[in-house]
């Protein structure tokens, strides 16, 4: 799982035009979207040359959060436009929308980077289920979790980003269950601000119904507990909440640790696993929180364990809009371009 993190030398330093990536971001009206259009207009390794809305909204419009930072019209989604202007592409739109569009685009020689669930499922049977929109998983798929597939990345002709929640859960027990230091089910208590759900407001989503409130919702049929069993190869209780925040997300992970491990294995373990990763901080007893991590690329994992009984108990933070979505994605493109990881979001 450990990562190479090449020299920060060339960190920040504007490539020239020339030998600039030209990207477009397709869902640049969407929460993921627009923070993918901040990112990548100040990335200095790439060129944005378009950012699309869905094909419904008739006319060009600015991003007014956007201003002084990218100042061009917002356009209606244009696969030949896309084609013609850009050689990657981010799609940070609805599943379904992404099912169509992902395999079109790839045809055209672009490759891609996808923010929705709709080619995170290998097992074809699973994403039927899950994901019944998506045909079939186009050659050259890769699962984007940034810190475990890096290589795997390099390659891809499609990346498909992980989802927020499964972020924060996988970075935190994978390496643990990689080193067989887990035993039966895993248990994920997870914490979600609004903007996980997407700009458009519903019943659940709504202020009045947030505010002063949190929420139980998705037991036994939210997707991501799918994708979280996928990666860890065993049993996954995943219950998720609404909190009323704005962003980000806080799991707390239940795990029963094999017989005779030790806090010091639990400990090394981790470090080992992210000895080199730019975006995990280990807490280790001090545990994180959200604000620690709000508007940023980085994952905070902290855990206590109960040498006696086995027990271990890990907390994990990110931003869902940042490391649970665009950051994670522009992370991949460094990744994809040979770039340093951290090019454009440190
Ligand atoms: N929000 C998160 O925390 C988060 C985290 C990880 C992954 N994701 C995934 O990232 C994707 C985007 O999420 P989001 O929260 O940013 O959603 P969102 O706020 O609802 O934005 C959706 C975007 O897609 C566009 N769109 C909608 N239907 C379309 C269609 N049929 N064809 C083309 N464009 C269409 C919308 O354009 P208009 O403005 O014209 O409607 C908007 O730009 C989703 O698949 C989501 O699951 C989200």
């Amino acid at each position: 799982m450990a990562i190479a993190v090449p020299s920060s030398a060339s960190l920040g330093t504007p490539a020239s035009t020339a030998s600039r990536a030209r990207v477009a971001v397709a869902g640049a009206t969407g929460y993921a979207g627009q923070e993918l259009v901040r990112i990548l207009a100040r990335h200095p390794a790439v060129t944005l040359t378009l950012a699309m809305s869905s094909a419904a909204t008739s006319t060009p419009r600015p991003l007014p959060a956007l201003a002084r930072i990218w100042d061009e019209p917002v356009t209606p989604l244009d696969l030949d436009r896309i084609a013609a202007e850009s050689d990657i592409v981010f799609l940070a739109l609805p599943e379904a929308a992404s099912a169509d569009v992902a395999p079109v685009l790839l045809e055209r020689g672009l490759r891609v980077l996808d923010l929705s669930g709709a080619f995170r499922i290998r097992n074809d049977a699973d994403r039927g289920r899950w994901y019944p929109a998506t045909q079939a998983l186009p050659e050259g798929t890769v699962y984007g979790l940034s810190e475990r597939y890096a290589e795997a990345i390099r390659g891809a002709r499609l990346v498909s980003c992980p989802g927020c929640y499964p972020t924060g859960a996988l970075l935190a027990v994978a390496p643990l269950a990689a080193a067989k230091l887990v035993q039966g089910q895993v248990i994920v208590d997870a914490k979600s601000g609004i903007s996980g759900a997407g700009k458009s407001p519903t019943e659940r989503t709504h202020f009045c119904e947030n505010h002063g409130s949190v929420a139980a919702y998705g037991i036994f049929s939210h997707r991501h507990n799918a994708e979280i069993e996928q990666e860890l190869g065993c049993s996954v209780t995943f219950v998720p909440h609404l909190v009323p925040l704005d962003r980000g997300i806080l799991e707390t992970v239940y795990v029963s640790l094999v017989p005779g491990t030790t806090e010091a294995q639990v400990a090394e373990t981790l470090r080992a696993a992210y000895a080199t990763a730019p975006f995990v901080r280990l807490t280790g007893g001090a545990l994180p929180e959200i604000k620690h991590v709000a508007h940023t690329n980085f994952c905070d994992i902290g855990w206590k364990i109960d040498e006696p009984s086995g027990r271990a108990v890990l907390v994990t933070v990110l931003d869902n809009l940042v490391k649970g979505a665009a950051g994670q994605a522009v992370q991949n493109l460094n990744i994809l371009l040979g770039l340093d990881e951290r090019t454009g979001i440190l």
